[in-house]
């Protein structure tokens, strides 16, 4: 079971590392993915948008849809943006979001891969943490995901995490990326954790949710100097999840 209370703080991006996703690149599948996959929601209810960094997503599914929407990212250069689209936008904290009462689903846009911690326990606990918080306040969450599928297990995802959060494997992959772009990784030194399609399902069932319908994303291209980490299939897939009955 996975303890809900890690003594230890996630490993933040810096500012300049989140200026790198001030794009809105997935807006339009996660969008599709969402209309698909989630329901009509409580009349009135909110949309919370956690990590929903600069308001592409909300201010796209509140003009398609008419939902009312609300951004939750740490980053306040994030929040100021989406307040400039008219997009209702609060500074907070993904690991202990603070509810107005009226958010009724939750999504999860690419963010959860960015909860890490100092080792591989304690990045499982803070992602799970992230996802519990909703279970007394949402009805239903929505998740959109990077999938890494491994030739090996499921290998690739830990690779990835172990380089990334190691400073000195991080300083050479940096030098590496010099000479091949493709090594490219804003998260260096900070770390991040991708999971194959199983993976986050039971990571989900931890947090006391089951994902009652999912849309796959199309495979990406894998440029060859990645095929090194045994990367199979990287995809981003969309899940919806709903409440286990009888989890506390
Ligand atoms: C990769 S970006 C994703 C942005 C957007 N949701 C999207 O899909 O393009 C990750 C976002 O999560 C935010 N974030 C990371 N950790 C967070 C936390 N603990 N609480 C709130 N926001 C967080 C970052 O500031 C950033 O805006």
């Amino acid at each position: 079971m996975t303890d809900l209370n890690p003594d230890v703080a996630q490993r933040r991006l810096s500012a300049d590392q989140v200026e790198a996703f001030y794009h809105d690149e997935f807006v339009s599948d996660q969008v599709a993915d969402f209309t698909a996959l989630m329901p009509a929601g409580r009349p009135g209810g909110v949309v919370a948008d956690v990590g929903g960094g600069c308001g592409f997503f909300a201010r796209a599914l509140s003009d398609a849809e008419g939902h009312r929407t609300r951004v939750i990212d740490m980053d306040p250069g994030s929040v100021k943006a989406a307040r400039s689209l008219g997009v209702d936008a609060v500074i907070g904290d993904a690991l202990g979001p603070e509810f107005k009462g009226d958010e009724c689903i939750a999504c999860f846009n690419l963010i959860l891969h960015h909860l890490v911690g100092a080792d591989e326990s304690k990045t499982r606990a803070l992602q799970v943490k992230a996802l519990a918080a909703w279970r007394d306040q949402a009805d239903a969450v929505f998740v959109n995901e990077y999938i890494y599928e491994s030739f090996v297990g499921t290998v690739s995802g830990r690779i990835i995490y172990e380089i990334t959060v190691n400073p000195v494997l991080s300083f050479i992959g940096r030098q590496a990326a010099r000479v091949v772009p493709a090594l490219k990784a804003n998260t260096f030194g900070v770390g991040v954790r991708f999971r194959s399609h199983d993976e986050w399902l039971k990571l989900f069932g931890e947090a006391g949710w089951r994902a009652t319908a999912v849309r796959l994303g199309k495979p990406e291209p894998i440029a060859k100097p990645l095929r090194g980490m045994l990367i199979k299939v990287i995809r981003r897939d969309s899940f919806r999840l709903e409440p286990v009955a009888g989890v506390p």
